[in-house]
């Protein structure tokens, strides 16, 4: 029998409407939920839907981030398949936030994939609003977000909370897709905030999505 290799863009299913999917990473298969029954747009349940991005940043730090026995926290985790795919990658310790209506459904997801290696390290579900002051989560080695650029109004406070949760060393990743959304102003923000900005060449996106209007950035705290 012919093995065909497994490919996120697959004609056979419906990325938008499935309620249940899977991924590949490497030997392991994660499976998900969504909700795309929810009404969403900008503003509301954003989060109960598997965005492209969550993919694109979930295979970069299973390839290419160093994450064994480093802390990783995802900020908008929404269904947390990166933080997921984070301990899969050795994450010593990982955190998934979001608003709290979406902390049950983080919990059904992360409790779906408890069979997968690196499940001895329980993933930390919390409500963490960003630029909320009262909600210090402490310092972690990596911090990370898929898809949550989009909201320009809210760079500035999403900002005050990476740089409240990186130490000296730490290193955040965040993928967005250029929507016209005011995502790219992104950039100058974090630098005004006191964070050194690189944008990661395509070649560390996945294949599938090197010509797509995806981008990986890397924010590190000035000196
Ligand atoms: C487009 S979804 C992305 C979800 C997931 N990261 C993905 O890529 O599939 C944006 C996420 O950001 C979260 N979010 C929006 N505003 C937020 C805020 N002020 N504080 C914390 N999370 C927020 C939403 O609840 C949602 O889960």
């Amino acid at each position: 029998m012919e093995l065909v290799k497994w490919q996120f863009r697959n004609p056979y299913h419906d990325a938008q409407h499935d309620t249940l999917r899977t991924f590949t990473f490497g030997p392991h298969t994660v499976a998900m939920n969504q909700q795309p029954d929810q009404q969403i747009d900008l503003h509301q349940n954003t989060g109960f839907l598997i965005w492209d991005g969550a993919y694109i940043l979930s295979k970069f730090l299973y390839t290419h981030a160093p994450l064994t026995n480093r802390s990783c926290l995802e900020l908008g985790a929404g269904n947390a398949l990166v933080s997921i795919v984070a301990r899969l990658a050795g994450a010593s310790r990982v955190m998934a936030t979001d608003l709290a209506e979406y902390l049950d459904f983080i919990r059904s997801n992360v409790s779906q994939n408890k069979a997968l290696p690196g499940s001895s390290v329980e993933i930390e579900v919390q409500e963490l609003v960003w630029g909320s002051e009262g909600q210090d989560v402490g310092q972690f080695d990596v911090v990370v977000g898929s898809e949550i650029l989009y909201l320009e109004g809210l760079h500035g406070a999403l900002l005050e909370t990476v740089r409240r949760a990186m130490h000296a060393e730490s290193v955040a990743y965040f993928v967005y897709k250029d929507r016209a959304l005011g995502e790219h102003t992104f950039q100058d923000t974090a630098v005004q905030h006191g964070f050194r900005v690189k944008e990661l060449p395509r070649t560390f996106l996945d294949s599938e999505f090197q010509d797509d209007r995806y981008h990986l950035l890397r924010l590190q705290l000035s000196e």
